[in-house]
């Protein structure tokens, strides 16, 4: 038995997957000296004095799933497992999309190092029957895709733009026929500084964050027209509006499955010129009221902040649950407290995770290090659209 770990719940007695339930009372006051940094995980930090605690923090790097609540127990079920299905490099996988009609998972490799100087032409469709991955070009090509959402049978794409030729675009994508139509490329001829993700709700209307990553990575050439920014996109008459402006940056964007509820992480914590991530960098998780409209987010408020690391994409299940690809792992957060209630490892060490999609009992997590899937997972995930 370790210390600081509280005995899993009778239910989970010989689980498939390796798990541990963190015991927050136990760990309140701890003996000696600690110094973990808010970019690390609690089990990445080797600066302890206290050998029960180093022992624990080292058995919790070999874990699948860490829970900090009971709850996260019954979300994921005894009969949970994560297996890393395609090792990829080490280095951003993006915009994953869970296709149920063919059973396919779409998703990028995005920016640098990899691509032509950090560009794609391409993505990729792993086929989920057979683990064979494909990659593939739309017809047009879309260049440096970044988010995805699945809707009414179709890929809608969120992409950085090109080089000096191409500004961010929203495009839909026929994932049989791989036809690719762009819906929108400006805001009454502002150009985008370069999106990177999306959300639609139940009337298919979009959330679209337009952010500085694509320049601060080289691969865009033209300077942030204005600071980050949320745009609300009305699907029948392309009406289009700024609903949430940031100082820091725009990142992933989720809703609620009654739809009144838009999650929005502000990655300001990744600075450019040159690269780097400092503690003192917004990593918030946001969430807001959305009017009848859509298009005001009001009653801004601080939902959580992340153990470690920073929210990168975001995905509401279908009962409510917040799912962030937080580095170390997912995260699981409560809706109503804002807690993390566990996390979905994948590996320690280089890999990293960064976005996620649902199915069913399902979960696709891609991130640096290729594509990890959880199965069987008790709670139903996908929504309704
Ligand atoms: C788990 O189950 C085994 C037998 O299947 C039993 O011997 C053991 O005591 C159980 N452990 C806990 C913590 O309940
Ligand atoms: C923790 O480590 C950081 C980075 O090395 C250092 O600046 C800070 O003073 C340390 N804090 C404590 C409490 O040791
Ligand atoms: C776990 O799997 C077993 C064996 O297939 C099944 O009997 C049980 O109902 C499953 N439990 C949950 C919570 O899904
Ligand atoms: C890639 O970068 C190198 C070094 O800056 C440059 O020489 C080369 O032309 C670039 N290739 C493309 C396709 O932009
Ligand atoms: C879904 O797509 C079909 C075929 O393109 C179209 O006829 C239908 O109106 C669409 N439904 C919605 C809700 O957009
Ligand atoms: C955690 O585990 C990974 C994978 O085995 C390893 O690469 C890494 O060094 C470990 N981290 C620590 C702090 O022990």
């Amino acid at each position: 038995m370790y210390s600081y770990l509280n005995p899993l719940p009778p239910l989970m007695n010989g689980t498939l997957a390796k798990w541990a339930y963190v015991s927050l009372a136990a760990l309140a006051t701890l003996p000696g000296q600690f110094n973990r940094s808010a970019m690390e995980a609690p089990w990445a930090t080797t600066d302890i004095s206290d050998s029960r605690l180093s022992r624990t923090l080292e058995y919790l790097n070999t874990t699948d799933f860490v829970a900090y609540d009971q709850r996260f127990f019954d979300i994921l079920g005894p009969n949970a497992t994560i297996e890393h299905v395609q090792k990829l490099a080490f280095q951003s996988h993006e915009a994953p999309c869970y296709l149920k009609d063919t059973n396919q998972l779409f998703f990028t490799e995005w920016g640098p190092p990899g691509g032509e100087n950090g560009t794609h032409s391409w993505q990729y469709l792993l086929d989920l029957d057979t683990n064979k991955l494909n990659k593939i070009t739309t017809d047009p090509p879309t260049f440096n895709a970044h988010g995805c959402v699945v809707y009414n049978h179709s890929l809608y794409v969120v992409t950085d733009g090109h080089g000096d030729e191409q500004t961010g675009q929203l495009v839909k994508i026929d994932p049989r026929s791989l036809k690719q139509e762009t819906l929108l490329n400006n805001y009454l001829v502002q150009p985008f500084g370069g999106f990177n993700d999306l959300e639609i709700d139940w009337d298919g209307n979009f959330y679209l964050t337009d952010s500085k990553s694509g320049w601060g990575r080289e691969i865009v050439d033209f300077t942030p027209p204005t600071s980050p920014t949320v745009y609300f996109v009305e699907r029948e008459t392309f009406r289009i509006k700024p609903v949430h402006i940031t100082d820091g940056n725009a990142n992933g964007v989720a809703i609620s499955p009654a739809g009144d509820i838009l999650y929005v992480p502000d990655t300001g914590v990744s600075q450019y010129f040159p690269v780097a991530k400092t503690p003192y960098g917004k990593r918030e998780l946001w969430a807001f009221d959305i009017s009848k409209s859509g298009s005001v987010l009001s009653n801004k408020r601080l939902l959580s902040n992340p153990v470690s690391y920073f929210y990168d994409g975001v995905r509401v299940s279908r009962k409510g649950r917040i799912f962030c690809g937080a580095g170390d792992g997912v995260d699981v957060i409560d809706p109503e407290s804002g807690f993390t209630l566990g996390t979905i490892r994948v590996g320690g060490g280089d890999n990293l995770a960064v976005s996620l999609t649902f199915g069913r009992n399902d979960l696709w997590i891609v991130g640096r290090g290729g594509v990890w899937h959880v199965r069987d997972i008790r709670e139903r995930l996908d929504r309704d659209w």
